[in-house]
C-alpha cells in the first residue's frame, strides 16, 4: 500500500524535457511516482523506472516494451505496452495527479483516458486541445475532472485568473518570447539553418516545440488552447512578444487592471503547482529578482515573418478540424525541416498548403472525423515536400 499521506502522480513521456523535469519536482517534494510512460527510449525509461519504482510502466512502442520486459525483469515493475497499455495503466493507477507531457497527437488518447478515471489532469499535452479541445473539455467537465495547464502561459492565466469573475475578464495577453529569430526579416529567415533553429533564447525544450517556437506555431497552438482551455473566442487573445519570459502571460480585466504571474522560466514550477493545487508549496527553483533582472521588453509579433500565428488565429475561429489539420501539418513539416527536406520558411509554406486543401474539415465534429482530418492534412503536407523534389 502506498502512503496515502504523499502525493502520488503518474508521469506520462517521463523520459521527455518535460516528462523529466516533473520528475525533478516528484524527487525534490517526495512525490510518489506510480506510473511512467515512454516511447522507445528504453535506456532512459529502464533508469527512471529502477530509480522510482512505479506500479506500472509503459512503453507505448511495442517493440521497446518487449525490450523493457527483459530489462526489468528481476523488478516487480509491471510493463504494458502500446496505447491501450497506457490507457489501462492510467486506468489501474492509483495517482491522484497524471503529469501528461507526451508529444504530439498521440497524447490525446491518455487525456481522455486520465479523464475517464476521474483523475486530476496537469496537462503540457496541448496537442490534445489544438486536436480535439471541445471534446476534452465537454468531458472533463462532465466527470468533474480538473484540468490544470502545465505550459507555462496557460498555467500563468490560469492562476490570473484567480482575481475576478470570468464575466470581468476582457482579454487575455499571450505572451511570447520571440524565439530565436526575433526581428528577422523573411530574407534573413530564408537562410537559418536547423541548428539556428534548436537554440532558444531562454527555454530548454524538446525539439520539436523548440522548433514551433521559432516559427511561432507554438504560441498559435497556445492560441487554441487558451481557447478551450478558458473559454474565450481566439479574438479575445493578444500574442504579445517578451524577450526576457519573465511574465508568463497575463489577464486584463475591465477595469483595465493586468494580473500576470511573473518567475523566472522554469517549468518545474509549473507541474508543481498542477499537481499542489490549491495549495502553493515552497519550490526549490531560483526565485526572481527584479532588480537583477532591471527590466522587461514587449513587443508585437511580425506576423508577416512568422505567418502561421495568423493562421492558428483562423484555425481557432473556424473550429471544427482545423486545429488537427494545422497540427498534423506541422508535424510533417517540422520533421521534414529536421531531416533537411524543407527549409524554415518551408515549414510554413507546408502546413499553409495543407491548411487550404483541408477546409472541409472545419465541420470535423466527432473525434473520429478529427483523427481522419489529422491523416488527410499528414497526406497533403507529405505531397506538398515531394511536390518540391
Ligand atoms: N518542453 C517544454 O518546455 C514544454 C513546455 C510547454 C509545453 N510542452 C508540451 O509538452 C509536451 C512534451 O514536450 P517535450 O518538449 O517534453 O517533448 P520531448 O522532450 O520530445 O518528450 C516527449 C515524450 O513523449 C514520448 N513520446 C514521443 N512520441 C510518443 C508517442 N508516439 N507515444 C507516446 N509517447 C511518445 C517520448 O518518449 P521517448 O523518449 O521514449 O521517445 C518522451 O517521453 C508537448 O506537447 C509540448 O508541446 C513542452
Amino acid at each position: 500500500m502506498r502512503d496515502t499521506i504523499m502525493k502520488t502522480i503518474a508521469v506520462l513521456g517521463a523520459t521527455g524535457s518535460v516528462g523529466t523535469q516533473a520528475l525533478d519536482v516528484a524527487r525534490a517534494r517526495g512525490y510518489c511516482v506510480d506510473l511512467m510512460s515512454a516511447h522507445r527510449n528504453v535506456r532512459a525509461a529502464e533508469a527512471l523506472a529502477r530509480e522510482f519504482s512505479p506500479t506500472f510502466l509503459c512503453m507505448t512502442d511495442e517493440a521497446a516494451a518487449a525490450d523493457m520486459r527483459v530489462r526489468l525483469a528481476d523488478t516487480s515493475i509491471e510493463v504494458l505496452s502500446g496505447e491501450a497499455g497506457l490507457r489501462e495503466g492510467i486506468a489501474r493507477s492509483c495517482a491522484e495527479t497524471v503529469v501528461h507531457a507526451i508529444l504530439g497527437a498521440a497524447g490525446l488518447s491518455p487525456t481522455l483516458a486520465t479523464i475517464d478515471s476521474g483523475k486530476r489532469l496537469a496537462l503540457a499535452n496541448k496537442e490534445s486541445l489544438v486536436i480535439a479541445g471541445d471534446i476534452v473539455m465537454a468531458r472533463a467537465r462532465a466527470k468533474g475532472v480538473d484540468i490544470l495547464p502545465v505550459d507555462s502561459e496557460h498555467c500563468a492565466i490560469f492562476q490570473s485568473l484567480l482575481s475576478g469573475k470570468r464575466e470581468q475578464v476582457r482579454r487575455l495577453l499571450l505572451t511570447a518570447s520571440g524565439g530565436p529569430f526575433f526581428g528577422y526579416s523573411r530574407e534573413q529567415l530564408a537562410a537559418v539553418s536547423a541548428e539556428d533553429t534548436l537554440r532558444h533564447p531562454t527555454w530548454q525544450m524538446g525539439r520539436k516545440i523548440t522548433v514551433d517556437s521559432a516559427t511561432l506555431m507554438n504560441k498559435g497552438f497556445e492560441i487554441l488552447e487558451a481557447a478551450h482551455l478558458f473559454s474565450v473566442p481566439a479574438t479575445a487573445i493578444e500574442v504579445v512578444v517578451h524577450r526576457e519570459s519573465i511574465l508568463h502571460s497575463a489577464v486584463e480585466y475591465i477595469d483595465n487592471t493586468v494580473i500576470g504571474e511573473f518567475s523566472l522560466p522554469d517549468m518545474r514550477m509549473c507541474v508543481q503547482y498542477a499537481v499542489d493545487y490549491p495549495d502553493r508549496c515552497a519550490s526549490h527553483g531560483e526565485p526572481l529578482d527584479l532588480v537583477r533582472l532591471g527590466r522587461m521588453t514587449f513587443f508585437a509579433p511580425d506576423r508577416e515573418a512568422f505567418p502561421l500565428l495568423t493562421l492558428a488565429e483562423r484555425a481557432s475561429t473556424l473550429g471544427g478540424g482545423m486545429g488537427a489539420v494545422l497540427n498534423a501539418a506541422d508535424e510533417v513539416a517540422v520533421d521534414a525541416f529536421l531531416h533537411g527536406h524543407l527549409t524554415f520558411l518551408g515549414i510554413a509554406d507546408c502546413v499553409q498548403s495543407a491548411f487550404e486543401d483541408c477546409l472541409p474539415y472545419r465541420s470535423a465534429a466527432t473525434l473520429e472525423e478529427r483523427m481522419e482530418a489529422d491523416r488527410y492534412a499528414r497526406d497533403r503536407a507529405r505531397i506538398y515536400i515531394e511536390s518540391l523534389g
